[in-house]
């Protein structure tokens, strides 16, 4: 799973790290700033509206990429307006403007002034100026080699009058590439927003001409009050938020889909894996768990055997070994969840000895019990004693004894001593003893019972 998370974490990081998402330029290149001629009465006043106003622009202009206000009394009343290019982000705009707004109180004591960036615009007047298209302070910059060729020119003029269709359409912005026999032109045009369509058309057209006017130099700028127009023969806006070529948004679809697509596969090479590992583990944890189930019932059934008896004749001590005297039961040594049956099996396994043996098999008892029954059939108990019992002993109590085991294990339970009679019967010795039927298990038919009792898998309770 660890590897799992670094794979993910890896397409994660290879993702960010080719969208450059970090990347923030606010294209905070100051092309020109202009102040007007004329001061202003009360300049302390004008700093203080500046001010506000600008605090008041910072979230404005964070959340729309565009902001006015004005505040104060004529003749000092303020009117600021500021905007930043369409294809900067959000966060790359208010780093602009934070730049930018700076410049406009060095025009004071001056009624206001303007201040063009690559990335963002800001103008200040003591009167409204926001419907301006045009005004005669506009202005253009002109730059770069002139070497490029005819070709050039064939893709600006062509890059230009697209834009100026386009943008007055299109929120008052247009970004564009053009190429010509393999030059290629980059252009931007962007209106204010508060310009209507068509102010933004005769922004546009005036700034087009100018622009035609810079050709061949492969950089040009106008600077108009309405408008801002670019051409390069360099890729300089981020076209991704203006149109895309056919070629670009393939590629970009292309990659997108590599990502997901490797994405997709490692997630499901990690289900499959984990999936697999989960299996496994449930499996091994089941078999593991049904081994343990029949080897503890199994554990627990010998232990009750044979602690029982264990119990029953404290731990067979010399004493004790080969005679089952009636106060081991009387005393109450046999507990309760001992049934007459098991009891039975317990009195002859005793005897005979097969105690010393242990239980090799569930099979080992049943025909114990079906050979001390018909041993006593032909009356011959005695051979199958256990011979390291002590000889002293009474051969007729042991007997007896084996006649009450053989009681406690008959076929059927209802011919079966109580654990009282059991009890009485050990400790009179002149209680008359019936004759034992035959135990459930004789001949052909033990096989049966034996594969009965496998399947209840509780011996203990075989035939109750
Ligand atoms: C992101 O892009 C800029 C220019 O577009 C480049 O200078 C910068 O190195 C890039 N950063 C990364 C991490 O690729
Ligand atoms: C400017 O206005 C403020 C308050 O309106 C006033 O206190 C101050 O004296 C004025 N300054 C000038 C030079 O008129
Ligand atoms: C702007 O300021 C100048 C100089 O104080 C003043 O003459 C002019 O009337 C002001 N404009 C407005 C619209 O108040
Ligand atoms: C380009 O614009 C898009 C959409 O506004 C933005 O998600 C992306 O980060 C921008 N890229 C750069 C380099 O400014």
């Amino acid at each position: 799973m660890a590897t799992y998370s670094l794979l993910i974490s890896l397409v994660i990081y290879v993702m960010a790290f080719s969208i450059n998402l970090s990347h923030a330029d606010p294209r905070a290149d100051l092309v020109k700033q202009t102040c007007g001629k004329v001061r202003v009465q009360n300049v302390s006043n004008y700093f203080k509206y500046y001010s506000s106003i600008t605090d008041y622009m910072q979230d404005e202009i964070y959340r729309n990429k565009f902001a006015f206000k004005d505040t104060g009394e004529p003749p000092d009343r303020l009117y600021v307006l500021a905007q930043c290019m369409d294809d900067l982000t959000n966060d790359e705009c208010a780093l602009c403007f934070a730049q930018i707004s700076t410049l406009i109180p060095s025009c004071f004591p001056s009624t206001g002034g303007r201040v063009y960036f690559d990335g963002c615009f800001i103008r200040a007047e003591n009167y409204s100026f926001y419907r301006e298209a045009l005004a005669p302070e506009d202005t253009k910059r002109c730059s770069g080699i002139l070497n490029k060729g005819q070709e050039f020119s064939v893709a600006v003029k062509e890059l230009l009058s697209k834009m100026l269709l386009k943008a007055p359409s299109f929120r008052g912005f247009a970004s564009k590439h053009e190429t010509s026999n393999g030059i290629s032109a980059y252009g931007m045009a962007n209106c204010w927003k508060i310009l209507d369509r068509d102010l933004c058309s005769i922004c546009l057209s005036e700034a087009v001409a100018s622009a035609l006017s810079c050709i061949p130099s492969t950089e040009a700028r106008v600077l108009n009050a309405g408008c801002f127009l670019r051409y390069s023969d360099a890729s300089f806006a981020n076209d991704s938020n203006g149109e895309h070529s056919k070629e670009e948004v393939f590629s970009y679809i292309t990659y997108i889909m590599g990502v997901v697509l490797i994405c997709v596969i490692a997630i499901g090479i990690g289900v499959c894996v984990g999936k697999l590992t989960y299996r496994r583990k449930i499996r091994l944890k089941q078999s593991k768990e049904t081994e343990d189930l029949l080897l503890e019932e199994r554990v627990q059934y010998m232990q009750f055997k044979y602690a029982t008896l264990d119990t029953a004749t404290e731990s067979f001590s010399e004493t004790n070994r080969g005679y089952m005297a009636p106060e081991y039961i009387a005393k109450g040594r046999l507990t309760e969840k001992v049934d007459v049956y098991s009891f039975g099996v317990l009195v002859i396994e005793m005897i005979t000895g097969v105690q010393n043996n242990k239980y090799q098999s569930d099979k080992t008892y049943e025909t114990l019990v079906t050979c001390a029954w018909k041993h006593f059939q032909s009356n011959t108990v005695q051979e199958i004693i256990d011979t390291s019992m002590t000889i002293d002993q009474d051969a007729e109590e042991i007997e007896r004894v084996v006649q009450i085991g053989l009681l406690c294990t008959q076929e059927s339970p209802n011919l079966r001593p109580t654990t009282t009679e059991v009890v009485q019967m050990l400790r009179k010795k002149d209680v008359e003893l019936s004759s034992p039927s035959k135990p459930p298990f004789t001949d052909e038919l033990m096989e049966l019972h034996y594969l009965g009792s496998l399947d209840q898998q509780h011996p203990s309770t075989f035939g109750l």
